[in-house]
């Protein structure tokens, strides 16, 4: 096997469409000849012409230099046939995403290349396993899994299928790195590790939507506000499309022998079905002007309610609520003079249950979230039968504060606490099962998907026990396996143990 690193490296392209021509561009981009072909007659050179066209753009945003875009033009070689990858040191198949398809070029692959050839699926779904299943030589199999679109996406998946060798694992490591990519490896699995980690934050919120905790616009304003992510999770599925995140979940879902942790709800179904994939179809979760502007309502509670002087802080004490209280100008009694609001800082709890345990007047009791960020917005969660006056006195007083507010239903663990604890706790499951590594888990979620935090870090930003006491209790309270706590999880956080400590 040649040295990546080698001048003439030649990688092959099958497959010219959206991704295959983002991995030409990377592998322009990275020094090396590409070869591209495609089975349908012209398609490869009018791929290459549109490779050019993108190098020639940079060039034009002074990204790149006009002598070093010419030599990479001379590099890239349209073929219109297999035969074409006959002298290519690795060729990364981007064909459609049909097993059939896939397994026959692969055997016409394995024809026409050199014995030490490595050959890469960038397959977003079929196991590596069972596209190798067909090839002779099944070590130098893998999965080279790339992000659309491939030149801004730094992250690719190197997936090892089960007699996938070592140095071809390494080899494609190098090979994306050349091509200015971060690579991870991870283990042939349904999902691969973006597509799955990925589930936690998308499902959590259509789970809290099924209960009518809250809507997907006060879900997404509260991910963003105080989970710090770039768009909620109704926003995403909308821009990725409904009719590619539906069964990339119901595929991850069943091919985990249907985990609960991993459960979509029937209204994202729904949605599929009806054809309102999001964006691309006008509507999706929302609906959107001719313009493309979001018809949303809005998350934020409005009320003309006097702001609350004093409440009673009851429950466990917690710092983060008495700084809530300063900053909102809201005296904490110290006893209960039978007519001020209640609040309480619940984890992982919901009001009800609160009461029950606590014996609490559930008329008064206004739950606040004080985990995440809570300087923009803050969430307020009431039990049925609650009078709507005791939230809208708290609520007043955190909007003088200059922050705003998100009412919710009883919901155990509101909004943010219950996502990003569920994203954790998957995060921590997919380091259980040796997918990939802990610091990889992160990497791969924050270049894959842009999470602010990876899944480990946000266990420790929530706190490793906090995390698992939150995950007991949503399982707890909701009867559902859905919650239980990753046993990576719960060993750490009882041991007190830093989240990344090795088995
Ligand atoms: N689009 C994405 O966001 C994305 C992300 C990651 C991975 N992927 C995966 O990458 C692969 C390609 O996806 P895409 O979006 O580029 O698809 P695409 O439809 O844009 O392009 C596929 C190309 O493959 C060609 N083709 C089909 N059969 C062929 C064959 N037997 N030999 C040679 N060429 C053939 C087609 O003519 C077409 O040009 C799929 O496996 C997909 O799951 C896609």
């Amino acid at each position: 096997m040649r040295a990546v690193s080698s001048t003439d490296y030649r990688v092959g392209i099958a497959g010219a469409g959206a991704m295959g021509q983002g991995i030409a561009q990377v592998g322009l981009m990275g020094g090396m000849t590409v070869v591209v072909q495609d089975a349908k007659a012209g398609a490869a050179a009018a791929a290459a012409e549109q490779v050019f066209a993108r190098l020639d753009r940079l060039v034009e945003k002074q990204r790149l230099a006009a002598q070093d875009v010419a030599a990479m033009k001379d590099r890239l070689v349209a073929a219109d046939a297999v035969a074409g990858f006959a002298d290519c040191d690795t060729v990364i198949e981007a064909v459609f995403e049909d097993l059939e398809v896939k397994q026959t070029l692969f055997r016409e692959i394995e024809a026409v290349v050199r014995p030490d050839c490595l050959i890469a699926t960038n397959t977003s779904s079929l196991p590596i396993a069972s596209i190798a299943r067909v090839c002779e030589h099944k070590g130098r199999i893998a999965g080279m899994h790339f992000f659309n679109p491939v030149p801004l996406m730094q992250l690719v998946e190197i997936i090892k299928g089960p007699e996938t060798e070592a140095p071809t694992v390494q080899a494609l490591i190098e090979l994306g790195k050349r091509m200015g990519r971060t690579p991870v490896e991870v283990k042939d699995s349904p999902g691969f590790l973006v597509n799955l980690a990925g589930r936690a934050f998308s499902t959590e919120g259509l789970r809290i939507q099924q209960e009518g905790a809250a809507t997907p616009a006060q879900i997404d304003a509260v991910c963003r506000d105080c989970g710090g992510f770039r768009m909620g999770p109704f926003e995403l599925m909308d821009l990725t499309g409904i009719d590619v995140n539906y069964p990339v979940s119901h595929i991850v879902f069943s091919e985990f022998q249907y985990d609960p942790r991993l459960k979509t709800t029937p209204h994202h179904k729904l949605l599929y079905e009806a054809g309102r994939f999001g964006r691309k179809t006008g509507v999706g979760h929302y609906r959107y002007d001719p313009a493309g502007a979001v018809e949303a309502p809005s998350p934020d509670h409005e009320t003309d309610a006097a702001p609350a002087k004093g409440v009673l802080s009851i429950g466990e004490s917690d710092p983060r609520l008495s700084d809530l209280l300063y900053e909102a100008g809201i005296e904490a009694l110290s006893h209960d003079d039978g007519a001020a609001p209640l609040v309480a800082a619940l984890l992982g709890e919901d009001c009800s249950s609160f009461v029950a345990r606590s014996g609490a007047d559930h008329r008064r009791l206004v739950g606040i979230d004080v985990t995440g960020d809570t300087s923009k917005r803050v969430t307020l969660m009431t039990a049925p039968g609650a009078d709507p006056a005791a939230r809208d006195a708290v609520a007043a007083a955190a909007v003088r504060s200059g922050r705003k507010v998100t009412a919710i239903k009883d919901s155990p663990g509101f909004i943010a606490q219950r996502i990003r604890a569920m994203i954790a706790n998957l995060g921590c499951e997919i380091a259980q099962i040796g997918l990939a590594t802990p610091e990889d888990i992160d990497l791969a979620l924050k270049l894959g998907l842009n999470y602010p935090l990876g899944p480990l870090e946000i266990a420790e930003d929530l706190g490793l026990e906090e995390t698992h006491g939150i995950m007991q209790r949503l399982q707890a309270i909701t009867g559902d396996d859905r919650y239980r706590p990753s046993l990576w999880l719960r060993r750490r956080a009882l041991l007190g143990l830093p989240i990344r400590t090795p088995d």
